[in-house]
Formats: structure tokens, sequence, C-alpha cells
């Protein structure tokens, strides 16, 4: 596993580039797992090997931004500059090598066990589960995967940030598709996400505040392993329409999370690692406690279950070394776990808080920024 960048290595570089180009690329190095900074790393340096190359259209360009190491911009002017051609065109063009010489692998066959199914999870309030999971759908969903987003914590706060307002109490609701008791389909309760090279593919499941209540009720239910089960039937009629079904979990470790663990693991004939659980941290001792109570309730439910629940990572989110050794020796520790792995480690950044405020998505306010380039890692290493 590689670490996301070290900036201090690289440097950015802006090139207008047309949209279609630019979404190739995010496909492409999507479906070949690679970071699209280093396929632009690849493409630039087998250009600058390579003789005559046709022109690329570059009018309608927009901004495109990416990392290159450090003096490869610097030799790449030089080359243009004695080719006759602009920067930009010299960019364009190492994109066009690159895609060339790396064609799309065969398609794989469909998939038998429906909706990849991830769920994004920690008891801990404010550690970044609504802001990962929001950004990580908006990455799959801009590498061409058809992704639901379902905000499942009654406070919303995933449906206000993308700029939708809750579900009426008296609406129908997931709560009440889990519970049976709402008429019509889930279906027609999904909002699209607009924006960004995402548009068309992200859709939102908004929460409504009667889930408060969703715990209560599961416990009392009568019916044989609804806490658990709750959350798959619901959802089942879903699945078809989706690649990606991406759950953003209360902070709580209730029945809630008892079922929304029982919907990611691994299904019969599922491959290991396809679904399970991301567990957003934060790089302090708290967290660390708070990683030991769900680590037990995924044994529990796992051992009372019979199930697989694969836990696919940690997302090391807020980090700051300039917090010293707390930090530092912290980062070390989930490091050192191994399995499950880092994912990423996500810097303490205003973007994430910009979009915010603005109710944008990540991607659409800061789409070329460090951390929507952690998220489409992120992505690009779950969808591996
Ligand atoms: N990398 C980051 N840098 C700066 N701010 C961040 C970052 N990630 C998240 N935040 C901010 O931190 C706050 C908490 O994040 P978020 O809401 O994603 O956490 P959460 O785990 O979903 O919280 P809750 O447990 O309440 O659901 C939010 O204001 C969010 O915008
Ligand atoms: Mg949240």
């Amino acid at each position: 596993m590689t670490a996301p960048y070290d900036p201090s290595d690289r440097e950015k570089v802006v090139a207008k580039l047309p949209a279609e180009l630019r979404k190739e690329l995010k496909v492409r190095a999507a479906e070949l797992g690679k970071d699209i900074q280093d396929a632009v790393t690849e493409g630039v340096e087998a250009w600058r090997r390579a003789k005559s190359l046709a022109a690329v259209d570059t009018s309608g360009g927009t901004s495109f931004a990416t990392y290159l190491p450090a003096g490869l911009y610097g030799e790449l002017k030089k080359d243009c500059t004695a080719r006759k051609i602009s920067y930009n065109q010299g960019i364009a063009q190492s994109i066009r090598v690159w895609l060339d010489s790396h064609p799309s692998p065969r398609p794989k066959p469909p998939r038998v066990t429906g909706a990849r199914r991830i769920i994004f999870g920690n008891q801990k309030g404010g550690v970044g589960k609504t802001s990962v999971s929001a950004g990580v759908a908006q990455a799959l969903a801009e590498s061409g995967h058809r992704t639901l987003l379902i905000d499942f914590d009654p406070q919303g706060h995933l449906t206000k940030q993308l700029g939708y307002e809750l579900l009426g109490i008296d609406d129908a609701s997931l709560a009440k598709h889990m519970l049976s008791e709402a008429k019509g389909e889930l279906s027609e309760l999904l909002v699209p996400i607009k924006g960004g090279d995402f548009e068309e593919h992200l859709w939102l499941l908004p929460a409504c505040k009667d889930s408060f209540l969703l715990d209560a009720k599961l416990a009392t239910s009568r019916s044989v392993r609804i806490k658990e089960t709750a959350l798959e039937k619901a959802l089942e009629g879903l699945e078809q329409d989706f690649d990606y079904i991406l759950v953003d979990c209360p902070p709580s470790l209730g029945y809630s999370m008892d079922t929304a663990l029982y919907y990611c693991r691994t299904r019969d004939g599922e491959e290991e690692n396809t679904s399970g659980i991301v567990i957003p941290v934060l790089a302090e001792d708290s967290s660390a406690d708070a990683y030991d109570m769900l680590f037990d309730q995924i044994q529990d439910l796992s051992e009372d279950m019979e199930l697989d629940i694969a836990m696919l990572g940690f997302v090391v989110n807020m980090y700051d070394s300039r917090k010293g050794y707390v930090a530092t020796s912290s980062l070390d520790e989930w490091q050192n776990i191994g399995e499950p792995p880092v994912l990423a480690i996500v810097p303490e950044l205003k973007d994430q808080r910009e979009a915010v405020r603005v109710k944008q998505p990540l991607l659409v306010h800061a789409p070329y920024g460090e951390q929507s380039e952690v998220m489409r890692t992120i992505a690009r290493r779950i969808s591996a």
C-alpha cells in the first residue's frame, strides 16, 4: 500500500483540459487502481521519450490540477518549448499517451451478489463518518459507479450538508420501511446529488428524525432476527440499481449499528473485502478506546450469527502532526495494527468545513484540493 503523496516531494500542476479527457483519465485510473497523479507522471515520462505525437484537442478546457514529482514539470516545459507546443498541450498529450498505453481492463463478469455495501461507522462522534462517506461516495460516482449514499443518522448532518431537508417526521422514511410501516417504494425517497463529474451517478437517501426511535422499536420487535436484518430487507429492492451502497452510520453502538453491520457482512458467494466497514478515527487515545468497543461489537455479532464482517480499514482523519507526539505516536499505533490497514490519512483541512458551510459536495467545492484527492485514493483502495 502506498501512503498518500507527500506534498513536499510533489508540485502542483494546473492545466485546462476538456471534460471528456479528464473523465476518461479518472475512470481509467480507477479501473486500473492507480492514483491520477501517478498516471499523469507515467504519461509525462512516456511522452518525453516519445517522438512525433498527434495534437490533442483541448478546446473548451476547464481547470484540471494534479501533483507531479518535483522537477518533472520543469522538464516537460523545456520539451514543450523544443517541440513548439504549449505546456497545456504537453500535459494533454501526456495523458493521451498514458491512456493509449493503459487500455481499460476487460469488463468483469456481472456481480451476482448485488451492490457492494460499505458502512462508515464509529460510535465516537465527530471523527469524520459523514465527511468521509460523502467524499468517498462522490469519488466512486465520479469514476462511473452508480452510488447510493444513505444518511442513517437521525441527526441528518449528511442530508443537510448536501443541501437537502430531512424527510418529514410523518412521511415515509427508511426507518418506516425497515419496520414495515411505510407505503410505497423506498426508491421514491431518493434524491440526486448534482454537480461535479459525478452527476447522474450519485443519489442520496435522506435522513428522517424518526430514526431516533429506531433502536427502541427494533428492540421490542417480535419478528425473528429483525434487529439485524431490517436494513437489508428494506434496501433489497434498490440493490440492482447501484454498484455501491454507502451508509453513514450514527455515533452509536445500538441496534441501528447491528443492522448496519449485518448489512455489510460478506454474503455467501461474495468475494472477501468486497463489502464491509470503514472506520474513520482520529489520532488520539480516546479514538483507540472507542475502536476497542466497536471491535467487540463486531466480534460478538459475528460469533452470534456466524457472520463474516470485513473491516476494510481505518481512515485517520483530521491529522495534524504539529499536535506533536500524541498525534504522531497515535498514528503509528493505527498503522501498526496492520489488519485492518490504514486506508488513508486525511489532514486537518479547510476544504471540508467550507464545503459544509456552502452546502456543496466536497468534490464540487474543491475538486482539486488535497482532501478530494484523498477521497479518491480511499475510493480507489476500497474498489480495487
Ligand atoms: N479532514 C478534516 N479537516 C477539517 N475538518 C474536518 C475534516 N473531516 C471532517 N471535518 C469536520 O469535522 C466535523 C465532524 O466531521 P463529521 O460530521 O464528518 O464527523 P462524524 O463522525 O460524522 O460526526 P457524528 O458522530 O456527529 O456523526 C465536521 O464539522 C466536519 O466538517
Ligand atoms: Mg456524522
